[in-house]
């Protein structure tokens, strides 16, 4: 959702500012701009679309300045015109901003009683105009006095054109960190975009305002109290995000899944049993709860209904799954007996983030899995739990699904030692079998070209359907979004017995079905299903466990998953589906990390 950068140094500014966008294009690339602020004046370039086009139009005015902003877009308000492309201008103040102001009408309205009027369709531009209209000569004073009139959410750079060394910040509910070193301060909305420069950064917390000078940030408090916010380290180094050689992120990341498994699960099992010490979950948090509500968005809440189907099964506790967009509108039923676990790899999803109010306002328990430090969904929640994957840069999530999945099954089992629903030999012996699936993923990898072969063949369709039944149904829902969100081609997942209440009327001659049967119980009901498609013309493909020697219908192609347990299939057969949709993007041509009106972290309801 948008993407900031800024920098104010000894250096050109430029170049550090476009490098951070190329970084942060993941977060919305429907347009791009730079400000450079000097002492003549300040340059602003705008373009619409990727931001190597706006770096061939930087590259070819070669702007001189060492205090400059940058920022990417993924459009809320207003079309991905020029217009609406940041920085936006009003008088002294040049601003980029990562949100929605939502009471920017209100604001509008009184900036009009006052005669200025917006040449854009943003509330961006409001923001602007805001400051520019209260402006002083003052600038923290300025945004000490106007911010906490504006509601929504921001994370805002602002250059005052008077102050052409300094660069001030504030956020409220959207990223923004800040950095320092001998060569100046940078600000952005996710380290990647600076970490060429540091490895360190602070959050920089809500309700403050920060001054970044080349030798000195200043931070303080809406109230007027001077803070130091914390120091934190960054844990991955530059190289993990980097393409490695790989021409796509979303491939290199797959390819990551097995080490990203291994940092996220084996600190926390300990003697063989799940333990979260280290992370501070204590296990009197699991007691005395009655039920479990799994809440997030897309990928990460199929995640949660994989880690459901063991939470019940195995455990035989009550889990519910809910949509986090739906959920507080729900009414849900919360208390202190509930535990609402939270799934997020930005941390930053705002459904989800609201999901997690809701709990807390009521007095649930709430748990958070969070890929990243220090987000939103992390410093919210009452307990939290980092997955480890590193940075996830394509857009399409795949190992933060992994890590996401593995969590919850440790969660499970942790939650089932400590309120006596299974035994310690139980545990072990689960512990044992996840394990040796993960250990299972370079096999999968070794079939990537076999898997690729499949993918080629779908690739001119239009129409597609996936079925499965149990822990398949949800991994259905996760491989067709992940086709569909990259290879533009419509697919439905269904849970393979309610296709004939209706759906089936779709199946047509020629049109694929992917069917996937990892679990050996539900085999021949699914055969039974797979005959259903195929005999109205469907081409199948079998997605099977390879010890599977039964009838296979008159599967077109079949694609083995090595043998493992029933409850960890999801990671194999998640996997494999993954690698599909990847080749069908791939080999359709497309933009696989950058797919069209996607950003990677969802900060909008
Ligand atoms: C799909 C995808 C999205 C995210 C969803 C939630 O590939 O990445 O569906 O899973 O937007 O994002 P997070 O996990 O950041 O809350």
């Amino acid at each position: 959702m948008c993407g900031i950068v800024g920098y104010v140094g000894r250096q050109q500014a430029r170049d550090i500012i476009l490098h951070g966008l190329k970084e942060l294009e993941y977060r919305g690339y429907d347009s791009a701009g730079m400000a450079v602020a000097d002492k003549e004046g300040t340059y602003v370039r705008k373009a619409v679309g990727r931001v190597e086009n706006l770096a061939e139009a930087v590259n070819r005015e070669q702007p001189e300045g060492t205090c400059a902003i940058g920022h990417t877009r993924w459009a809320t308000h207003g079309g991905a015109t020029e217009n609406n492309c940041h920085p936006h201008q009003s008088g002294r103040v040049t601003l980029i901003h990562n949100g929605i102001i939502e009471n920017y009408k209100e604001l509008a309205g009184i900036l009009a009683n006052e005669g200025r009027t917006p040449v854009s369709e943003t509330d961006s531009e409001i923001l602007a105009m805001f400051l520019d209209a209260r402006y002083d000569g003052d600038p923290i004073k300025t945004m000490r006095e106007c911010l906490p009139e504006v509601e929504g959410s921001y994370a805002i750079c602002v250059l005052f054109a008077d102050h052409p060394d300094e660069i001030y910040i504030a956020r409220l509910g959207s990223p923004l960190i800040y950095g320092t070193t001998s060569d100046g301060a940078y600000v952005a909305s996710d380290i990647v975009a600076i970490l060429a420069y540091t490895d360190t950064y602070s959050v920089l917390p809500e309700g403050a305002v920060a001054r970044l000078r080349t030798d000195e940030v200043r931070v303080i408090t809406f109230n007027g109290r001077n803070i130091k916010p914390p120091v934190e380290t960054v844990s991955w180094n530059v190289e993990s995000a980097k393409k490695d050689g790989y021409e796509y992120y979303m491939l290199k990341e797959i390819h990551e899944e097995y080490d990203a498994l291994q940092a996220t699960l084996r600190p926390r099992i300990i003697h063989a049993l799940p333990d979260f010490s280290a992370d501070n979950v204590e296990d009197e948090f699991f007691k005395q709860v009655d039920r479990i509500v799994i809440s997030a968005c897309g990928t990460a809440l199929h995640a949660g209904m994989v880690g459901s189907h063991l939470l019940e099964q195995l455990l035989r506790i009550e889990t519910r799954v809910e949509i986090a967009s739906e959920f507080r509108y729900g009414n849900p039923i919360l208390d202190e007996r509930t535990l609402l676990i939270v799934i997020s790899q930005s941390g930053e999803t705002a459904d989800t983030l609201a999901a997690l109010r809701l709990a807390n306002e009521r007095g649930a328990k709430t748990l958070a899995i969070v890929n990243v430090k220090g987000s939103a969904i992390a410093r919210e929640a009452q307990r939290v739990l980092y997955t480890h994957a590193g940075p996830e840069i394509a857009v399409a999530s795949t190992k933060a699904y992994a890590v996401q999945m593995g969590l919850i099954y440790l969660i499970a089992l942790r939650f089932g030692l400590v309120t006596c629903r299974l035994d310690e030999p139980t545990v072990a012996h689960q512990i044992t079998r996840l394990m040796e699936t993960v250990d299972l993923i370079p096999d999968i990898l070794a079939r990537e070209k076999e898997i690729e072969a499949v993918a080629k063949e779908l690739i001119h369709e239009e129409h597609l359907f996936f079925i499965g039944r149990g822990i398949d149904y949800a991994l259905s829902l996760e491989g067709s979004l992940k086709l569909k969100e990259i290879s533009y081609i419509h697919s439905e997942a269904y849970a393979a017995g309610e296709l004939k209440h209706g759906t089936i009327s779709l199946i047509s001659e020629g049109m694929p079905v992917i069917a996937i049967c990892s679990q050996d119980r539900l085999i021949p009901k699914m055969i039974s299903n797979i005959r259903e498609v195929e005999s109205r013309g469907a081409k199948v493909i079998f997605i099977t466990n390879e010890d599977y020697t039964g009838d296979e219908g008159k599967s077109q192609w079949r694609i083995n998953i090595p043998k493992t347990d029933a409850f960890y299939t999801a990671i194999p057969v998640s996997i494999i589906l993954q690698l599909i949709a990847y080749y069908v993007s791939y080999h359709k041509g497309l933009d696989v990390d950058h797919p069209r009106n996607l950003a990677k972290s969802v900060t909008v309801e």
